[in-house]
């Protein structure tokens, strides 16, 4: 049997037009999960609902890998854009992701308060160093999607890091040194989830955000266009050749 496609988004705006999409469509639950199977143009394709967060994210990752044993997986959806170079509308491919909720902070004495500015981003691990990693994205896959980016037409496509966590910054000195100091280019809060059980699994993954909103070009939040990310992923999925 052939291996589906597997599709990972979070909220509904950001999987209802791709389940429209879908032939034959068949719906399901993982746990408290919603499932969607069916076809595009031939190919077998499911698409899983994380829901919002990083714990929702790992565990319907994780689930849905064990059932249906995919050949890939995307994970897409809307992220804020880090910097003063990516707008509302922009697409961006993760070449690579890393958990913007894991650090370690400088000592400080009772009454010299907190900044994250000083925090430093560390994965610990059992064993090893504890130092700051990143999870990389399909190499291939990520080729293969820059190679269709003029498929693309509600704004710029990049590529590049994506910060992920159960977090939404909207201080611009933060966003700033997540920007310059770490080379995001948007933030989000499922990614790093779906890359890291991928891995585990061996199953090539990829991250596509849209950029919904930029506290520091003042863009507000429009989760609608969750949308654009969808279709451009449905132009992706119609030409992927899965070996
Ligand atoms: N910061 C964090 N998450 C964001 N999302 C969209 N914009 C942002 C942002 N600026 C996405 C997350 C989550 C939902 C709240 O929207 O991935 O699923």
């Amino acid at each position: 049997m052939q291996k589906p496609i597997m599709i990972i988004g979070a909220m509904d705006p950001e999987i209802d037009f791709l389940v429209d999409k879908l032939e034959n469509l068949k719906k399901s639950k993982l746990n408290i999960y919603n499932v969607y199977e069916g076809n595009i143009e031939g190919k077998e394709v499911v698409i899983a609902q994380s829901e919002v967060g990083i714990i929702n994210s790992s565990v319907l990752t994780t689930l849905a890998i064990e059932k249906y044993k995919p050949s890939i997986i995307i994970n897409e959806g809307t992220a804020g854009g880090i910097g003063r170079n990516i707008h509302k509308g922009d697409i961006v491919i993760g070449s690579e992701c890393f958990n913007i909720m894991s650090a370690k902070t400088p000592y400080k004495e009772e009454g010299e308060g907190s900044n994250s500015l000083e925090w430093e981003y560390i994965t610990f691990v059992n064993g090893g160093k504890d130092e700051k990693k990143t999870v990389k994205a399909d190499e291939k896959l990520v080729q293969f999607i820059k190679s269709v980016k003029e498929k693309y037409n509600n704004g710029n496509v990049c590529t590049g890091v994506i910060g992920s966590g159960d977090i939404w910054n909207c201080e611009k000195d933060k966003i700033m040194y997540l920007s310059e100091k770490h080379g995001v280019l948007c933030e989000e809060m499922e990614g790093i989830a779906v890359y890291t059980v991928a891995k585990n699994y061996n199953v090539p993954v990829v991250g596509v955000r849209v950029i919904s909103d930029n506290e520091i070009l003042g863009e507000e939040y429009d989760r609608n266009l969750g949308l654009e990310c969808q279709k451009f992923v449905y132009e992706i999925v119609k030409r992927i050749c899965i070996i």
